[in-house]
């Protein structure tokens, strides 16, 4: 990589902000983690609850930002300037408002940790923070599409590498879906109320809410996975060709699939199953995209057996192929009829967002950090390891929990005796859950000291090292 051929005299990549938002996503991914493990504790042990600022309900927002924006933005946006730069042979389009970016991203996830704990909240999830961060939020992020679009602009291949499609089909759509969910009418400094009403409110907060799964933790990992997976395997991607079906297959269907969080609602019936097959049919596309993903290891199988950064990266395929699986199936009505309001929906999630989003985003940053600072690699590939098996381990205690709990949950709420009265009482099947919310604590907190594990590593690896920056690589020299 050093020695490559040079694109210009002197000329190297604008790895400063790539920097900047690696070390961040290791820091948010502590923080909103640890705020993961925390409200998991809270569900154990309510007295956990301690006045209004640190209850459940203040803090399960702060969890849901701080793990969504902090630390999967930050990961988005470290490999997103990243591989534009080296899949386009060029530096940074406008460097000096990457670090606007930066900063600006920096003061949002502040804002959102001070605002939420005080009940600042539009009441829209995913999409709590009121409109003067929104604002800003637009801001920054109207900037990050000048920067990375700037850059596919002016960059010295004829084509645009398949990750870039996908990370600016990320950033494309949140925009329009941030754009479209905040229009509020604000009511004073820090409140305000949502321009649509009643059913149309929920709708379009379901178009945002099911989308921000489909571009936010989705079609950016996805632009992670098409230049991560083949650069730590040493192997084309499996096929150009599929990438490119996947791509459009997956835009086009994500799009209409957000009813399925409406099921049983007001929302017209046929709205909610037009949501349901346009679920069923993203079954095809999303494993279309983890098979393309898992077979660029074709002929280099025995590298997963010794390399962990890899296997976090193949792990996280087979959660994603997991969670894509699972999700059709939840959106089938009757099925959505036991699983809706469990915590089954809570094990989705998390082996979307711990096992797919965190494990690719670790992988992906273990494979940046050393060539950050001009390292061959990390401090200690061994600790690496210890991370990969911790977390895994951690995903699949919480999510074995979770679909037990959710579907005990499930039955026992429809349970009806013969003279038509409810077989338990909600408060039984609170009980009921307890072991397994305690099974979800503990997996989370090992999930968490891996972090730990990985901060350490990070700090040993660039401790006392100089940042580096590659030079350009002229397209003929090599590829990315
Ligand atoms: C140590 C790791 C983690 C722990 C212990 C944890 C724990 C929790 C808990 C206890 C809840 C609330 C569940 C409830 O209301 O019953 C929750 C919700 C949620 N978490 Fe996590 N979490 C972790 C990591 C993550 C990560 C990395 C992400 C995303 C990248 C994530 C995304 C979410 C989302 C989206 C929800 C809301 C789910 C819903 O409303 O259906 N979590 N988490
Ligand atoms: C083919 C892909 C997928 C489909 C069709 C799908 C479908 C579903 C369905 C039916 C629900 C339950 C809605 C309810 O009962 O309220 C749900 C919830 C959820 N899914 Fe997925 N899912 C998919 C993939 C994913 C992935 C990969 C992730 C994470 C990275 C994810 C994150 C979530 C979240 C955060 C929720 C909870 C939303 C909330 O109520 O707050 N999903 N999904």
């Amino acid at each position: 990589m050093k020695t490559a051929a040079m694109g210009g005299v002197g000329e190297t990549y604008d790895y400063r902000v790539v920097r900047q938002f690696s070390l961040m996503t290791v820091v948010w991914g502590i923080v909103g983690m640890l705020v993961g493990v925390i409200i998991a504790a809270q569900l154990v042990w309510p007295e956990l609850n301690f006045g209004e600022w640190f209850h459940f309900g203040r803090l399960r927002p702060l969890h849901t930002n701080a793990v969504i924006f902090a630390f999967g933005g930050c990961a988005l946006m470290a490999t997103s300037f990243f591989v534009v730069q080296r899949t386009c042979h060029t530096r940074l389009f406008a460097p000096w408002l990457a670090g606007f970016v930066f900063w600006g991203w920096q003061t949002v996830i502040v804002l959102a940790a001070i605002t939420l704990p005080l009940g600042y909240t539009q009441g829209k999830e995913y999409a709590e923070l009121e409109w003067p961060i929104d604002i800003l939020i637009t801001l920054v992020w109207v900037s990050y599409a000048i920067v990375f679009f700037g850059t596919i602009v002016k960059r010295k291949t004829p084509h645009i590498y398949v990750a870039n499609w996908f990370y600016g089909a990320f950033i494309l759509a949140v925009a329009m879906l941030h754009l479209v969910n905040s229009a509020a009418i604000p009511a004073d400094f820090m409140k305000s109320y949502s321009a649509y009403a009643g059913v149309q409110d929920a709708m379009i907060q379901w178009w945002y809410g099911h989308n921000a799964v489909g571009f936010f933790l989705t079609a950016g990992f996805l632009g992670m996975m098409y230049y991560f997976v083949p650069k730590q395997a040493e192997r084309p991607v499996y096929s150009y060709r599929l990438s490119v079906v996947h791509f459009w297959a997956l835009i086009f269907t994500y799009m209409w699939a957000g009813p399925h969080h409406l099921h049983y609602t007001a929302l017209p019936d046929w709205t909610q199953s037009l949501g349901m097959v346009f679920s069923l049919i993203l079954l095809a596309p999303s494993w279309g995209g983890m098979i393309n993903g898992i077979m660029t290891l074709s002929g280099a199988w025995h590298k997963l057996r010794t390399d962990p950064i890899l296997k976090f990266l193949i792990t996280s395929l087979s959660f994603y192929g997991m969670s894509t699986f699972e999700g059709p199936m939840m959106s089938i009505k009757t099925v959505n009829a036991l699983s809706h309001y469990t915590d089954w929906t809570i094990g989705h999630v998390h082996s979307g967002a711990l096992g797919w989003v965190a494990m690719i985003s670790i992988g992906s940053i273990y494979y940046l950090i050393p060539r950050l600072f001009g390292q061959e690699k990390m401090y200690s590939v061994p600790a690496i390891s210890i991370h990969f098996w911790m977390s895994t381990l951690g995903v699949v205690l919480y999510i074995a929990a979770m679909w037990i709990a959710g579907v005990m949950q499930g039955l026992m709420w429809r349970a009806i005796n013969d003279d038509g009265t409810l077989t338990y009482t909600f408060v039984e099947s609170v009980k009921a859950t307890y072991p397994f919310w305690f099974i979800r604590f503990l997996g989370g907190a090992l999930f968490l000291a891996g972090m730990f594990v990985m901060a350490w590593n990070v700090w040993k690896t660039i401790a006392g090292q100089k940042p580096y920056n590659a030079p350009v690589i002229a397209p003929a020299a090599a590829h990315a």
